[in-house]
């Protein structure tokens, strides 16, 4: 679909400007050709997964466009450039994890660590020159929507000189990442601590546990994938998990490849095949992808898959951990498998027998030279791991929009929402990846990402094409998606009487899961519902929203160009002769004459 940019194609597109009449009156609608779109500055905050489709998507299908991606961080990756603990990997097998118009072939492994990951994300935003739009080590710190001018003051600091300075632009669109912000857990004296206290999403690669003995806090995600990395080494693992966690056999998914035992390894043979036959690898994608899409019943609460599921994953756990039943009773969870999100986590309930891990399902206290259990019991450790997750949601910075409405006020004070989750009340021209209720809980994450950028395409070449000041979602809009929201979630396992992240504070609304799966939503961004916004025109429509039609010609009348004016004789293979089969025989269709 998307080939690397053409410079020379690029180059004919500026060339076009030339054919504004009036140089000095550029923005004159009515001399121009209606598809002289208005120029637009787009700037997108954060270079991760959603920040590198922006980079991508917007430059090839946004015409008249100066695009800033800033970042942060010192290099592009978000998450897979942040997440450094033992063991990080992705949970859903990367073949369905990797951008749509990008196979790579050669994962080495179905759940492969975050730095091959990593790796990934650079190759693609280099080949596909996302790189030349992003600037990094520049943090946002606040933006102001500006209803003169309409357009985003961006607040910045360049965390290298410590500079501050303001970026403007048309269009202001988030892809900060759900999970970008972490704070250190409530734990009564974590930080008299004298030993190496650190935290999985903030993780120190100087630390070797070898030898040690260490105390890890929290079994989510993150800390069912860093045991398995850390048991073999340490003398001893104090493993803290309060909480209960459903973990599925590593095969759950997998039943594609040749998966055997723990080893989630690509087989050599496979490797080969996807390299020599790239055809052969989409096929797997497409076996893998759609794996994952279906089963859909597994996420309503007392479905017969849903139970079939849960005891498969019950069997593999009792199984696993046959030698340490009392581990069982701790960890076996009373609420559905897919209420918290499931890790694959392999190696887990293996290390978790093992005679150097001592499972404690209890909280903790710290002192300067350990931990304390429950019972009052002392335990000198040298390593205190925490891995318990994130922040919860919300506006990483303060947002100004329409009237001074800060979003990050709003969103934690009351609940975060957007409209079809990203589009926010009272933010003019703005729009979030990954926003409140824009996470798929079933199907890939990928399309769907890719899916809200082509939404906000959309929405930004509107502007442009109608010479449009702002747009801004109507605030029943945002209301009414909110109600569907919470009726569509209500019977969905992810209601279940689990403690997650995403579940608001204060009223336990549901907050990261899009109502339904990745592919109904990429169908629900295809076609924006229009009517759910305001619009205001620029000055230059002169008070009527039809000046964009401008002088009554496309470009390519004015410069000569065949192919432009003839664009509708390009081969469209959609068209094909039919043979009504009721006629057949009867009369033959008339012959054209050539
Ligand atoms: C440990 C971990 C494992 C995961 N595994 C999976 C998985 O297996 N499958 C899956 O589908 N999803 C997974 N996720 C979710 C994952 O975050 C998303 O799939 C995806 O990577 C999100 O990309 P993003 O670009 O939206 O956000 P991020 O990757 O979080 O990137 C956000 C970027 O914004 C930047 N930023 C934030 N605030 C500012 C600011 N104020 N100014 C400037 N820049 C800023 C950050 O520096 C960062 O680079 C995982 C998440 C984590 C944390
Ligand atoms: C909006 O922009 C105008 C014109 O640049 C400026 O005079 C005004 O101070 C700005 N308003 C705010 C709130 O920044």
């Amino acid at each position: 679909m998307y080939a690397p940019l053409n410079i020379n194609s690029q180059q004919a597109a500026r060339k076009l400007k030339v054919y504004e009449f009036d140089e000095n009156n550029p923005n004159d609608l009515k001399r121009r050709a209606v598809n002289q779109s208005r120029p637009m500055k787009v700037i997108v905050l954060g270079t991760g997964m959603s920040g590198i489709i922006a980079g991508i998507f917007f430059p090839r299908e946004i015409e008249n466009l100066d695009l800033v991606i800033y970042d942060k961080n010192t290099d592009l990756g978000g998450t897979w450039f942040e997440s450094r603990y033992p063991g990080i990997a992705c949970d859903v097998p990367a073949h369905a994890y990797q951008f749509t118009f990008e196979s790579n072939t050669q994962w080495s492994s179905f759940w492969p660590k975050g730095p091959e990951i990593n790796a990934y994300l650079k190759s693609v935003a280099t080949k596909y020159d996302a790189i030349r739009y992003m600037k990094f080590g520049k943090k946002c710190d606040q933006a102001v929507w500006n209803e003169t001018t309409g357009q985003w003051s961006v607040y910045m600091t360049d965390l290298e000189t410590g500079m501050v300075f303001v970026d403007t632009c048309d269009v202001l669109i988030s892809a900060t990442g759900a999970l970008n912000k972490w704070n250190w857990p409530d734990i009564a004296g974590l930080h008299s601590f004298k030993g190496k206290l650190v935290h999985s999403a903030s993780w120190d690669t100087t630390i070797d546990v070898t030898g040690k003995r260490v105390a890890l806090v929290g079994g989510g995600s993150s800390g069912i994938q860093i045991l398995p990395q850390i048991q073999p080494k340490a003398s001893e693992v104090l493993h803290f998990m309060r909480g209960k966690t459903w973990i599925p056999p590593v095969s759950f998914g997998a039943q594609s490849l040749r998966l055997q035992g723990n080893n989630a390894q690509t087989p050599d043979d496979l490797l080969e095949k996807f390299k020599n036959d790239p055809k052969s690898y989409i096929e797997f994608r497409r076996k893998i992808e759609s794996d994952l899409h279906s089963a859909s019943e597994v996420i309503y609460k007392d479905t017969e898959m849903a139970r079939t599921f849960q005891k498969m994953c019950e069997e593999h756990m009792r199984s696993k951990l046959a030698k340490k039943p009392e581990i069982l009773d701790a960890l076996l969870p009373d609420y559905p498998v897919a209420c918290r999100r499931l890790t694959p986590g392999p190696g887990y309930l293996e290390a978790l027998v093992q005679d150097n891990v001592k499972f404690i399902p209890e909280g903790l206290e710290v002192y300067e030279d350990g931990v304390i259990t429950k019972d009052g019991t002392r335990h000198e450790v040298d390593i205190i791991i925490t891995a318990t997750g994130y922040a919860g949601y919300g506006q990483p910075f303060p947002l100004y929009g329409q009237g001074g409405t800060n979003l990050q006020a709003l969103w934690d004070n009351d609940v975060p929402e957007a409209y079809m989750s990203l589009a926010p009340q009272k933010m003019p021209n703005y729009f979030c990846f990954l926003g409140p209720n824009g996470g798929p809980g079933l199907g890939s994450t990928v399309p769907f990402l890719e899916a809200q950028g082509k939404y906000m395409i959309q929405c930004i070449k509107k502007l442009q094409r109608e010479w449009l000041k702002s747009i801004v979602i109507k605030y029943d809009a945002v209301k009414a998606f909110g109600a569907y929201v919470d009726r569509f979630l209500e019977p969905t396992v992810y209601n279940g009487n689990c403690r997650v992240w995403w579940r608001h504070k204060g009223n336990g609304r549901l907050l990261a899961m899009w109502p339904g799966s990745a592919l109904h939503g990429m169908y629900a961004w295809a076609n924006p519902r229009w009517e759910d916004f305001d619009y205001e025109l620029k000055e230059e429509q002169g008070g009527n929203r039809f000046n964009w039609l401008g002088n009554g010609y496309v470009t390519a009348q004015l410069v000569g160009d065949v192919a432009g004016m003839t664009f509708y004789l390009d081969d469209d293979k959609s068209f094909v002769p039919v043979q009504n089969p009721l006629l057949a025989g009867k009369s033959p269709a008339p012959e054209i004459a050539s």
